[in-house]
């Protein structure tokens, strides 16, 4: 059995995690499912190890705390501002072990490492219960409840079985109308710090293991609809044919090529086609779009072109082209102050000469949402081959011990400045 705090104790409970999974042969954990409260089980007994007394607030998301000196102090209780370390315990289908649950693991660490130091802050540890959004469509709710903006026009939406947001509250054993209370008081916080693999190749290019990240890319999302008709596959010659599902194809070829010129970042994720049959020419297809760029103005830019372009091969194939827009973040910048902290640890725990390196996140964070509270900062830690949301996730046990030291030097410098 590895001892609390260190590093094969982070890795081995990355790995306990997985068995709370809603597959044998995969892990999925989403958001009110009971996988989900078993995960919070299994994070709040290592909580109280830590020396945290614990409190699931009126969204799922767990929360460790510790008053300034060092006493195990039940969260929402008032008391000293808060350092929240975290980071979600939610995850996409068929995960990697690291995406989020690393991060909180990590901070239940390091509140270990400084359970006997005095801080002039207290310290709370949180993993967030929707971070990815699989299971509603809506990314971020756990933490969005915690940063007081959560939308009532969220709680009629659907999973895949027809669930909605409402009911699987009340099934979790949560009051929709109480939501409200997970909301965290700014006045209440010193700023949220999370550590997160990189989910990206720079790192392992750069021979890194750590980075502190200077912003988080906000993402646009739609649904495109492109309709023509359905016809026999054998009856209709191809000048006759309104083909949704080739018009949908060259769209998504064209996607990629204004994507790269533009130097952002588009996935078609989903692709729904109708009717659907081997002899049918395809009357309708849906498509999802998931756009991200390092600033909003450059992405925004890009959407203007794809809906542009959409319509242009709808008219030059007959077909008809619409789009929703179904979630729209702008960039979050990380505060100064914390990326300095992060920075500050990174120098420390590590020996290389140059300064630390600063990355842009096109992955999304909590801190998206608790920048609308708090300041945030974030650590990156190398991942092989840049993979994620994929089961090959991994880290490298010496990154993790690196990430450690760096993580509680990040707190024990936000701790002096403080002072
Ligand atoms: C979350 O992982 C996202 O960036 O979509
Ligand atoms: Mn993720
Ligand atoms: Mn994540």
């Amino acid at each position: 059995m590895s001892r609390i705090g260190t590093t094969d104790w982070v890795m081995d409970r990355c790995d306990d995690l997985t068995r709370h999974s809603a597959r044998p042969d995969a892990l999925e954990r989403v958001y009110l499912s009971p996988e989900h409260a078993a995960a919070n089980i299994a994070v709040r007994a290592w909580m109280l190890d830590a020396g945290l007394d614990t409190e699931t607030d009126a969204a799922g998301n767990l929360w460790g705390r510790r008053a300034a000196d060092g006493t195990p102090q039940r969260p929402g209780t008032a008391g000293e501002p808060a350092l929240v370390l975290g980071s979600h315990l939610d995850t996409v289908p068929d995960a990697g072990r690291y995406d989020g649950m690393l991060g909180v693991v990590l901070a239940i660490a390091v509140a270990h490492r400084l359970r006997d130091t005095v801080l002039p802050f207290a310290l709370e540890v949180v993993g967030f219960s929707d971070e990815e959004g699989t299971r509603f469509g809506k990314a971020l709710l756990g933490s969005c409840a915690a940063s007081g903006q959560w939308d009532e026009a969220w709680w009629d939406q659907a999973d895949a079985d027809g669930v909605t947001l409402r009911d699987a509250f009340e099934k979790f054993g949560l009051a929709p109308d109480r939501v409200g209370d997970a909301a965290r008081d700014p006045a209440d916080l010193v700023g949220y710090l999370e550590a997160h693999i990189e989910q990206g190749p720079v790192l392992e290019a750069e021979d890194l293991p750590l980075a502190y990240v200077t912003s988080i890319a906000g993402a646009r999302r739609f649904v495109l609809t492109v309709t023509g008709e359905a016809r026999h596959a054998g009856g209709t010659p191809f000048a006759r044919r309104r083909d949704a599902l080739v018009a949908a194809a060259h769209l998504v070829t064209r996607i990629e090529e204004l994507a790269i010129a533009a130097g952002c970042l588009a996935t078609v994720g989903e692709l729904h086609v109708e009717p659907g049959a081997v002899n049918v020419i395809p009357g309708r297809a849906e498509l999802t779009l998931d756009l991200r760029g390092r600033t909003d103005a450059g992405r925004d830019a890009l959407w203007e072109q794809i809906a542009a372009a959409g319509r242009d091969i709808a008219d030059l194939r007959g077909v008809e082209f619409e789009h929703t827009e179904t979630h729209e973040a702008p960039s979050t910048a990380c505060s100064a102050r914390l990326s300095q902290a992060v920075a500050t640890g990174i120098t420390q725990a590590t020996t290389a000469s140059s300064d630390p390196l600063g990355l842009w996140s096109p992955a999304g964070h909590d801190g998206m949402a608790m920048a609308a509270v708090t300041d945030v900062g974030m650590l990156f830690l190398r991942c092989r081959d840049g993979i994620s949301h994929h089961p090959d996730e991994h880290v490298d046990p010496a990154d993790v011990a690196v990430a450690l030291d760096a993580y509680t030097a990040a707190v024990l410098a936000l701790a002096e400045e403080a002072s």
